[in-house]
Order: structure tokens, then C-alpha cells, then sequence
């Protein structure tokens, strides 16, 4: 199985404004040249939030068209950049759950993906509440001894950039002890929000992160100016899952400016 991992897009109100120096639409379109070339026979797209930098009906409706490229199904997770009610307003087949959060499981080849909502509204930071444990629980009872995989925006722990440890999920251990009895058949943690290539594991569950298509965040390891987080020109990525039985693999295509590649 073969899954593309886009993240932290930042579409903006006006679709061609810029960003950072840069138009996250004109970057998605380059990260879309990209998968089309190389990876057209992925089985799915996986977009782990910040899809639009301040939630509009304009953002997510551009980012509508350019997914509609893609021959693959694209499963959209919301950040905390996001809108909620915009984003079911352009994307109304998005499944919610019966509190109104968007995630919902998937079942693939591979096993069961638990796609979460952790957006608290107004925070930058994730939460994650009753309301969506208790239907989380729900979801892994049903799921049998099926092996399981999940996404979300925010990391469940700190990575170690200070600036960015203060917004990371604020219900992590509530929602480790609804997992932990399950650790032998969580393959992989997937999630975004850091805006920079990033692996290890989390009490033994192995996580990545992908670079966002639009800007990055420094390895910045020491400072901590309020909310202040950090940027920097590091290339733009996507991430690129290869899954078997006994692996998985993730590699992160980056994307240069004109740039094209050789023949060593
Ligand atoms: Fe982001």
C-alpha cells in the first residue's frame, strides 16, 4: 500500500495571496505535479490539517478544485488553522462524528486508520475531549484485532522545539490510556502541525511528520519567545508511506524551486 501525506497547506482567504513569501495554493499545485508524476497510483491521500490558514469558504473551495486533480481519494483531517464548519460547508461529504468532530476510521488493506479531530476552536494547541474519547473508544472495540493506525493533527508529545511544545495535544495521556491496551497493533502515529520532517516513537509507537508544501518551522531547540514560533526557508515537502506486512516506510519528497533531477 502506497499513502501520500500532505500537511499544514495554509490556503489563504484570497487563493493566490502569499504566505511567508510564498502562494500556498502554487505550492499545493507543485506538491500535486509532483504526486501525479511520481506517485498517480498511491491508494490514498491523507491531509493532516492547517488546510486553510484561516479557515474560509474561499480556501477550502480552491482546495477543492486542486484535490479534484488527484485520481486517488483524499481524506482530510482538520487543524488548528482550521474551520470546522467551513470546511463541512465545502466538503460536505466529510463524515462527522455524532458531536459534530470530523474524524471517523477507515478501513483499508492494511488495517483500521482512526482519523482524529484534535482542534480545540480558538487554541492553537489540540484537545481532546470526552465527547471524542468516548466515541474513539467506541471505534477501537468495534475494530476486533484489526491492526490499527492513526492521524491527527497535533503531536501527543513534546518533539523538543519549545515554540512549538506549548501548542502540542493537551489530552495526550487521556488519550494514551485509551490506547496503550492496544499497543502491539498500532503500526504508525501520523500527524502534522510542525511544519518540518520529523520520526521517532512515542512509548513505542513510531510517528512521522511531513514538511508543510508552503513554509517551515526552525530546529530551533532552545528558544521560547511567547507564541512566537520560528519560521524558516527549509524546502517545502510531502510525505510518501510505503506499507507492507512487515514495514513501513516513509519518505519525504522535497520540493525545489525549477529544480529538476539527474543521474548520479
Ligand atoms: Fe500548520
Amino acid at each position: 500500500m502506497k499513502i501520500i501525506q500532505l500537511s499544514d497547506l495554509h490556503l489563504t482567504r484570497a487563493p493566490d495571496a502569499e504566505l511567508f513569501g510564498s502562494s500556498p495554493l502554487t505550492r499545493l499545485e507543485r506538491a500535486i505535479d509532483s504526486i501525479l508524476a511520481a506517485h498517480a497510483d498511491a491508494d490514498f491521500c491523507l491531509l493532516t490539517g492547517d488546510l486553510a490558514d484561516a479557515g474560509s469558504d474561499a480556501a477550502y473551495a480552491a482546495l477543492a478544485a486542486t484535490l479534484a486533480r488527484l485520481p486517488m481519494p483524499a481524506h482530510l483531517l482538520p487543524g488548528n488553522h482550521d474551520d470546522r464548519a467551513a470546511l463541512h460547508r465545502q466538503f460536505p461529504q466529510l463524515p462527522a462524528d455524532a458531536g459534530g468532530f470530523l474524524q471517523r476510521t477507515l478501513a483499508t488493506p492494511a488495517g483500521r486508520f482512526l482519523l482524529l479531530d484534535t482542534v480545540e476552536a480558538g487554541a492553537p494547541w489540540g484537545s481532546y475531549c470526552a465527547a471524542r474519547q468516548a466515541w474513539l473508544a467506541q471505534q477501537i472495540a468495534a475494530s476486533g484485532d484489526a491492526a490499527l493506525w492513526i492521524a491527527m493533527h497535533h503531536p501527543p508529545l513534546a518533539l523538543g522545539i519549545p515554540s512549538m511544545d506549548q501548542f502540542a495535544l493537551r489530552d495526550a495521556e487521556a488519550l494514551w490510556s485509551l490506547i496503550a491496551p492496544h499497543r502491539a497493533r498500532i503500526r504508525h502515529l501520523f500527524f502534522g502541525h510542525l511544519h518540518r520532517p520529523i520520526g521517532g516513537s512515542w512509548r513505542g509507537i513510531p510517528f512521522s511528520c511531513p514538511s508543510s508544501p508552503n513554509h517551515q518551522v526552525a530546529l530551533d531547540l532552545a528558544t521560547l519567545r511567547g507564541d512566537e514560533v520560528p519560521g524558516c526557508r527549509e524546502p517545502a515537502g510531502y510525505a510518501v508511506i510505503l506499507v507492507d506486512d512487515d514495514s513501513v516506510v516513509v519518505h519525504h519528497q522535497q520540493l525545489f524551486n525549477g529544480e529538476t533531477s539527474f543521474w548520479l
